[in-house]
C-alpha cells in the first residue's frame, strides 16, 4: 500500500557543499567560504525552525576530508571549535540538543572536550535536535555499530535491522526524510547511507554559503510535492 510521507520532513540531512567554489568565485581563500558557510547554517537553522522542522543533521567533515591540505583541515577544526564555543549558549537557550556524530576519538582533545561539554549541557533539551557530522562516514558508522553490538555480546548471526539502527550514532532519531545537497553534485558521499535509504534527495546548484531561508523553503516545497512510496505502489492523491 502507498505510504505517503507527511508534507513536512521530520528530519533533514544537509550536505553543505560549494564553500570552496563560492570563495574562488570571489577571489577569496577557501577559509572565507567555510566562514560564510557558518552564516548559512545560522540562516537555515532559523528557517527550519520557523517552518516546523526541528531535527537537522549537517555534514561538516567526512572521514575522507583529512586528505585536504593541512592548512585547510586546521582551519576547519578551528572553526568547529570556535563555532561550538560561540553558539552553544544560544542553542541551549533555544532548547536545541547538540550531538556530534562521527569517529570523535580522532579529533583533537580540545575539540573532543568542547563536544562533550556541548552535548552534556544540552542533553535534556527537546525543542530541536542538531547533529553535526565531524569525521563522519556512513560505512564507518555501520562498522562501529556492528562492533559495538559484537562487543556487547549480541548474536550477530541473528542481527535484525532495528538492532543495528539502534547501534548507529543516530539511534532514537527519525530517519531523515529529506537530504539536501548544495553545489550541484548528484551524490550522497557516504552520508547517512543507512538512515537515508528512503530519503528524498534535493540537489541545488546554489553554493552552501549562498543557501538561505528561501532556498530551504524551495526544498521543502519540492519535498511536499513528492510521492513517497517506500517501495510500494503509487496511489492517486
Ligand atoms: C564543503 O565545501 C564544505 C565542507 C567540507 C565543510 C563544511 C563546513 C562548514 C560549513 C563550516 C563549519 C561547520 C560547522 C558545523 C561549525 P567544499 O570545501 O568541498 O567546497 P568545494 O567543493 O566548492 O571546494
Amino acid at each position: 500500500m502507498a505510504k505517503p510521507g507527511p508534507a513536512l520532513p521530520r528530519h533533514i540531512g544537509i550536505i553543505m557543499d560549494g564553500n570552496g567554489r563560492w570563495a574562488r568565485r570571489r577571489g577569496l581563500r577557501r577559509s572565507a567560504g567555510h566562514k560564510a558557510g557558518i552564516q548559512a547554517i545560522r540562516r537555515v537553522m532559523d528557517a527550519a525552525d520557523k517552518a516546523g522542522v526541528h531535527c537537522l543533521t549537517l555534514y561538516a567533515f567526512s572521514t575522507e576530508n583529512w586528505s585536504r591540505p593541512r592548512q585547510e583541515v586546521a582551519t576547519l577544526m578551528r572553526l568547529f571549535e570556535q563555532t561550538l564555543q560561540a553558539e552553544v549558549d544560544e542553542l541551549h537557550r533555544n532548547g536545541v540538543r547538540i550531538k556530534v556524530i562521527g569517529r570523535r576519538e580522532q579529533l583533537s582533545t580540545r575539540l573532543q572536550r568542547l563536544v562533550e561539554d556541548a552535548e552534556q549541557r544540552t542533553a535534556d533539551n527537546s525543542v530541536g535536535m542538531l547533529n553535526v557530522a565531524i569525521n563522519y562516514g556512513g560505512r564507518a558508522e555501520i562498522v562501529d555499530g556492528v562492533r559495538q553490538l559484537a562487543s556487547a555480546g549480541a548474536d550477530l548471526s541473528q542481527l535484525e535491522e532495528d538492532q543495528l539502527a539502534g547501534a548507529l550514532y543516530t539511534a532514537g532519531l527519525p530517519d531523515p526524510d529529506l537530504i539536501i545537497r548544495t553545489a550541484g553534485e548528484m551524490r550522497t558521499s557516504n552520508f547517512l547511507i543507512w538512515q537515508a535509504a528512503y530519503a528524498e534527495l534535493y540537489v541545488t546548484e546554489t553554493y552552501w554559503p549562498d543557501f538561505g531561508a528561501d532556498d530551504l523553503r524551495a526544498a521543502l516545497a519540492d519535498y511536499a510535492g513528492r510521492d513517497r512510496r517506500f517501495g510500494g505502489v503509487l496511489e492517486p492523491r
